[in-house]
């Protein structure tokens, strides 16, 4: 594993991450505890946050894992005031938690449509919003995870294209609203991560990988630490000046289909 930061960079900060008992969001707590940061993971499962938590310990971490839904935004509030009553107020605060699935729009319910929309898009407005009375002001670094959908129409994906595309422009209306308080919010784009439930669900057998693959210009997934390494920087002062941007760890996908050899033109 190479790392590019410096051991200690975030040694006194804490961050909350919303989604963070598993996945990319467990992938950017780890990173985050190697860096010497505390941690407050938010999730739905206590069973999952415990496990989590004890990762982040062993790495030398102080840990805290809070059970909520981000669809309710009471127990958010409540969960943020813990979160501060322990560690004072919050420098980082990362909302990624998700549901997906693949789906064609006559094939999803209202309900369907709504409970992607109710998770990803309001649950990041509700991570956000209830984080704003514990954030340190000013330096604390917001980051949304987003996904090529928001940009890229989809098929069978119509709840989570909707879901992120709100995800983006909440992120930038935010970050205008925000930023004179010294509040930076910005977003994280991943493309195909590989050891994902995300990635599972969407290319679920060998041929539909190596098929997507092919056409990623960096030819492979990226891995969790790809993604983590783009949230420390964001969290550091390092991009004291970004903020309202959405920045693509995806290998390329967002150019589009790189599956033709570029280094071998076709022949006129
Ligand atoms: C059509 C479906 C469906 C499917 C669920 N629904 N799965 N419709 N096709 N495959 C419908 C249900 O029928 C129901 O509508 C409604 O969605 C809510 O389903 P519940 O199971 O009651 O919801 P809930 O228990 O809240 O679970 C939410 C969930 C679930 C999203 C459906 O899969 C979940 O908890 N996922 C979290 C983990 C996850 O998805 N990880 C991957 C995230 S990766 P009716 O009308 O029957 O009531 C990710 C990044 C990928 O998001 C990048 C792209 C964005």
């Amino acid at each position: 594993m190479t790392n590019v930061f410096l051991p200690g960079l975030l040694a006194g900060k804490t961050a909350f991450i919303a989604g963070g008992s598993s996945g990319i969001n467990l992938g950017i707590a780890e990173r985050f505890a190697e860096l010497g940061a505390n941690l407050v993971l938010l999730a739905r499962n206590q069973e999952k946050l415990d496990a989590a938590v004890a990762v982040l310990q062993a790495k030398g971490a102080q840990a805290l894992g809070l059970a909520a839904d981000v669809r309710d935004y009471a127990a958010i509030e409540q969960r943020f005031n813990e979160a501060s009553q322990k560690f004072g107020t919050l420098d980082i605060v990362v909302s990624g938690a998700a549901g997906n699935f693949l789906a064609p729009a006559i094939g999803l319910s209202a309900n369907g449509f709504k409970t992607v929309i109710d998770i990803d898009l309001i649950g990041t407005f509700n991570v956000f919003r209830a984080s704003w009375e514990h954030l340190t002001k000013p330096g604390a670094s917001l980051i949304a995870i987003s996904a090529g959908q928001g940009v890229h129409p989809m098929p069978f994906q119509a709840h989570a294209c909707a879901a992120k595309a709100g995800i983006n422009m909440l992120t930038k209306c935010l970050a205008l609203e925000w930023g004179p308080a010294g509040v930076r919010v910005n977003a994280i784009s991943p493309g195909p991560i590989g050891d994902t439930e995300g990635m599972a669900r969407l290319a679920p057998t060998p041929e539909s990988t190596a098929a997507l693959k092919g056409r990623l210009a960096l030819r492979d997934y990226g891995t969790k630490q790809d993604v983590a390494d783009m949230a420390v920087f964001l969290a550091t002062p390092g991009a004291g000046y970004v903020t309202g941007s959405i920045f693509n760890v995806d290998g390329g996908n967002d150019l589009g289909d790189a599956s033709a050899d570029a280094l071998t033109p076709p022949r006129h």
